[in-house]
């Protein structure tokens, strides 16, 4: 209940923030494209975390400063505390940003584009790696990871961190999609956990008893986690997106429509899932399925340790699973993850690698996973008794990770995201219809891809 309330204020905290930062980036987009950015000064002074010191001490301290999503920080502040002790006149800023992915990119891309310094450290998705590499935002890590440390960490994770052969992040937590569900329910109706999407319709609409418990709960609201949603439910049908050897689109391929005509089909007609699905993004889903309110939930690693804390009211009756296929298809969980790179206008590239060190350590991976439940990038944190003993899940976790399907690993990611997102969320709102909206869907994406392949090429 502690934890869960911490959370719930963190969250509460974090969307004010992300309110106050967005309106900031904003700010910083108009400013910069417009040149006038420096009249304002760097966007430290903006920031509402950043703590202010005396002038007299000012000069002693050295910031090193990462915006993260405001539910982390409690996590992050042992190790970056640890740390500021065995860096004596170091201050770690943990900058609280908003939850969601795309907002966080938004703030970093226009301090980025600013060639602002106050981000030392450029906390980053899996999808982001590409853009900002390419757009010579980060500092390239090879001069200070060897070949040899990488093989520490695990190989999806690392190379979600490259571009064009080169690492610029280095991998914190990972992610990978899953199914949970309520082992009690289905085990009193002697239902076996569902192996294809027909066989999770029919058992949640077998358990449910809409409005109070709904079969199914899932993350469809218009941003990232919509697409993350989409992707696992696609490769399960047999289908693709974008094609990262080829750039070739599949959206308007039939296994698409398959795809996405089975989403639709948990909102509309018989529904699975409550009508608000289409606004929700991880917390409200988990919220609902922890308070005892749904069935089957799609998320992430971390939702598992709140199912098992004490005082929660799912303890010992929670299964997990691989996200589910079509008939005779194959199981798919979006990768996900977090790492960190340096940004190239730092003022301390070398101690912001430091910072990447101590956090990617065995100790700071410890710290980290054990208090959330986050899956951790480093693999003999797999096998770490303490970690096992926090969460006994992770040795599951890591045969789960081999059904990790990718998100395109594209500089123009961001936009390649935001087509898809917005004819998915069309489609769930009932305003396209799901053929046509794939269609053009996949044809703004091959005009976009082709406008990216002209612009490489006239380099
Ligand atoms: C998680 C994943 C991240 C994904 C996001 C979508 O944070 O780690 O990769 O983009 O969820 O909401």
């Amino acid at each position: 209940m502690v934890e869960r309330s911490r959370r719930r204020r963190a969250d509460h905290a974090s969307t004010q923030d992300g309110k106050r930062l967005f309106r900031v980036a904003t700010r910083w987009k108009v400013l910069a494209t417009t040149f006038a950015f420096a009249l304002i000064g760097p966007a430290g002074a903006l920031l509402p975390h950043a703590r202010p010191l005396p002038s007299t001490t000012r000069a002693a301290v050295t910031p090193l400063a990462v915006l993260l999503p405001g539910s982390e920080r409690p996590f992050w502040q042992p190790i970056a505390s640890q740390f500021e002790r065995e860096h004596p006149g170091v201050r770690v800023d943990l900058v609280e940003g908003p939850q969601s992915t795309d907002l966080r990119e938004n703030i970093y891309t226009a301090s980025l584009l600013a060639k602002d310094p106050t981000f030392d450290l450029v906390y980053m998705d899996v999808t982001w790696t590409a853009k900002l590499a390419a757009a010579g935002w980060l500092v390239p890590l090879d001069g200070f990871v060897s070949p040899a440390e990488r093989l520490d960490f695990l190989p999806s994770a690392i190379a979600a961190g490259e571009y064009e052969g080169v690492l610029y992040r280095m991998p914190v937590r990972t992610d990978v999609e899953l199914l949970y569900y309520r082992r009690d329910l289905l085990d009193a109706a002697r239902l076996q956990p569902p192996q294809t999407f027909a066989e999770l319709v029919s058992a949640a609409r077998r358990l449910q008893s809409p409005p109070g418990v709904w079969g199914f709960v899932w993350q469809g609201k218009q941003y990232e986690g919509l697409v993350c949603n989409f992707l696992e439910v696609l490769s399960g049908c047999g289908g693709y997106w974008v094609d990262p050897a080829t750039l070739d689109v599949g959206l308007d391929r039939p296994e698409a429509l398959a795809a996405l005509s089975f989403m639709l089909s948990c909102v509309r007609d018989h529904p699975v899932s409550p009508p608000g699905v289409t606004t929700y993004e991880e917390e409200e889903s988990r919220r609902l399925f922890q308070d005892g309110r749904a069935v089957f939930l799609r998320s992430w690693p971390y939702a598992w340790q709140l199912a098992q804390m004490s005082g929660s009211p799912l303890r010992g009756r929670v299964g997990v699973l691989p996200m589910v296929h079509a008939a005779g298809g194959r199981s798919a969980g979006t990768l996900g993850g977090w790492g960190l790179g340096i940004s190239a206008f730092s003022r301390h590239p070398s101690l912001a690698m430091e910072f990447i060190r101590a956090i990617t350590s065995p100790a700071g991976q410890r710290a980290l996973c054990a208090p959330t439940g986050y899956a951790p990038a480093r693999k003999e944190a797999y096998a770490d008794r303490e970690l096992l003993a926090a969460n006994s899940f992770l040795a599951d976790l890591e045969r789960l990770h081999g059904n990790a399907v990718l998100r395109p690993p594209i500089p123009r990611y961001a936009l390649a995201s935001d087509i898809l997102q917005r004819h998915l969320s069309a489609v769930l709102a009932g305003s396209e219809r799901p053929a046509s909206a794939l269609r053009d869907a996949a044809g703004e994406a091959r005009a976009m891809l082709a406008g990216s392949r002209a612009a490489s090429g006239s380099r």
